[in-house]
């Protein structure tokens, strides 16, 4: 589980509700038979089926939940909330609520914000937007490079010292091409104990680049992105990682072959850890034959073989978690040719509907396969504390509940988030998030946000 030792508390931690909450009728991870779960000063207080609230509580609030699975809230170590600079497409506000509603209750944004988040100020900015909005624990990611020039070295140190207490880094977006300064970056964050994230992409390979080389993409008459472009940098990057430590992640892995690459890494004891977002597990480049903006995305969408050695590789473990690469944008910006719509897609609000359609509702993974890859696991990567805990006694209450027989379908427009670039457009889920509780606060209720 997350140690803490080296990062007591991360600022000021958002005020933990007074309120007493009995949650009835919930199946922690599924399992057993219904018990009621009751929260109070923030953490779990007790656990079963004859709890009921304090005769003495006041304002205690039951929350019916009979046959629904319960959670550890979810964890999202890789998303894009566009604050500081273009709040027209997302705020920490609005992506806090887009997060409560799937279930989250910490997420990590990423660096590439205008100014970017290559300083402490920037960073303890965020974070305390984040507290002061309540949804959802919002850490700020800090860049690898100045203004991701990928040149100059951000001082790690004084972001992971700062109150935003940033315990990952990265360019995202970009790559960290040059090997050098990703070796400098390795040795500087190895002695701080804090996690890089590489964007893997061999510039030189994706000029110009918008789909998957092969043969859609060719038909379509599309420059291609191949996957060496993707597994060069892998195995690079892990190559520096075997010689001078520092713990590397590769951000959303979307070929067969970087599978096999982390794989070998992990064989070799290399500090190499992966994620893969929900839309690399499920969507092709077979989409792209409308050429509708919403499917460019980078690393783009790949081919059946990679989503099935991906879904393998989460199975397995060689992949770690995971991460949504939530990535609003306008419409101006996605309603455009293909050519000219910038890569990204939501993915905060139906990242878990789409994880259970794929893996547990086909039988291929429990609700604790869940509870390891989209919480308890990224948590870990990033050494983060009190959240991926146990659903027990004395934890803190970070949790969701979930309907596991509740058709909804995806539009964009009626997500929290500012944007509507919602790949999963018009498609039908069977379970949803219902309740979502941040350190005993109630952020969602009846699939309704609580500000
Ligand atoms: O599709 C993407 N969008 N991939 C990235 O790496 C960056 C992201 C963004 O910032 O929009
Ligand atoms: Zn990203």
């Amino acid at each position: 589980m997350a140690d803490d030792k080296n990062y007591p508390a991360t600022g000021t931690l958002a005020p933990v509700s007074p309120q007493q909450t009995l949650l009835v009728g919930v199946l922690p991870y599924g399992e057993g038979e219904p018990t009621n779960v009751l929260v109070k000063d923030g953490v779990i207080a007790a656990i079963g089926p004859d709890v009921q609230l304090d005769d003495d509580a006041k304002n205690g609030q039951e929350i019916e939940l009979t046959g629904q699975v319960l959670l550890p809230g979810l964890v999202d170590i890789h998303v894009h909330l566009r604050e500081p600079g273009r709040e027209d497409t997302e705020t920490i506000a609005t992506g806090s609520a887009a997060a409560a509603v799937g279930g989250f209750t910490a997420v990590f944004t990423m660096a590439n914000t205008k100014p970017v988040m290559d300083d402490p100020s920037i960073a303890e900015s965020v974070w305390f937007k984040g507290q002061a909005t309540g949804l959802c624990d919002v850490h700020p990611i800090g860049s690898i490079s100045k203004d991701l020039d990928g040149k100059t070295l951000t001082e790690f140190g004084m972001m992971a010292r700062s109150e935003a207490k940033v315990r990952m880094f990265s360019d995202d977006g970009k790559c960290v091409n040059d090997p050098q300064l990703m070796r400098r970056a390795l040795e500087y964050a190895k002695g701080l104990d804090v996690m890089l994230a590489q964007h893997c992409e061999e510039e030189r390979l994706t000029d110009g680049a918008v789909a998957h080389e092969g043969a859609v993409a060719a038909r379509l008459g599309l420059r291609g992105w191949p996957r060496a472009a993707e597994e060069s940098i892998v195995v690079r990057d892990a190559l520096l990682a075997r010689d001078y430590g520092g713990r590397m992640h590769i951000c959303h892995a979307s070929t067969e072959g970087t599978v096999s690459l982390v794989k070998w890494a992990k064989n070799e004891g290399i500090p190499l850890t992966a994620e893969v977002t929900p839309h690399h597990l499920i969507l092709t480049d077979e989409r792209l034959e409308t050429y509708d903006g919403v499917n460019r995305v980078n690393p783009p969408l790949r081919e059946h073989r990679d989503i099935m050695a991906l879904r393998q590789g989460l199975l397995d473990g060689t992949i770690d978690c995971v991460a949504t690469d939530h990535a609003p944008h306008s419409s101006e910006e996605k309603c455009c040719e293909f050519d000219n719509a910038r890569p990204g897609m939501l993915g905060l609000e139906t990242s878990l509907a789409v994880i259970v359609d794929t893996f547990v509702k086909p039988g291929l993974a429990d609700w604790r396969f869940v509870a390891k890859v989209m919480s308890e696991r990224p948590a870990e990567l990033v050494r983060l504390p009190g959240h991926g805990r146990p659903i027990a006694v004395g934890e803190p209450a970070n949790l969701t509940a979930v309907d596991t027989n509740k058709q909804w379908t995806s539009y964009g427009k009626d997500t929290q988030s500012k944007a509507e670039n919602d790949p999963y457009e018009g498609m039908t889920f069977s379970s949803r998030v219902t309740t979502t509780l941040l350190r005993g606060r109630v952020t969602l209720h009846n699939g309704v946000v609580q500000k």
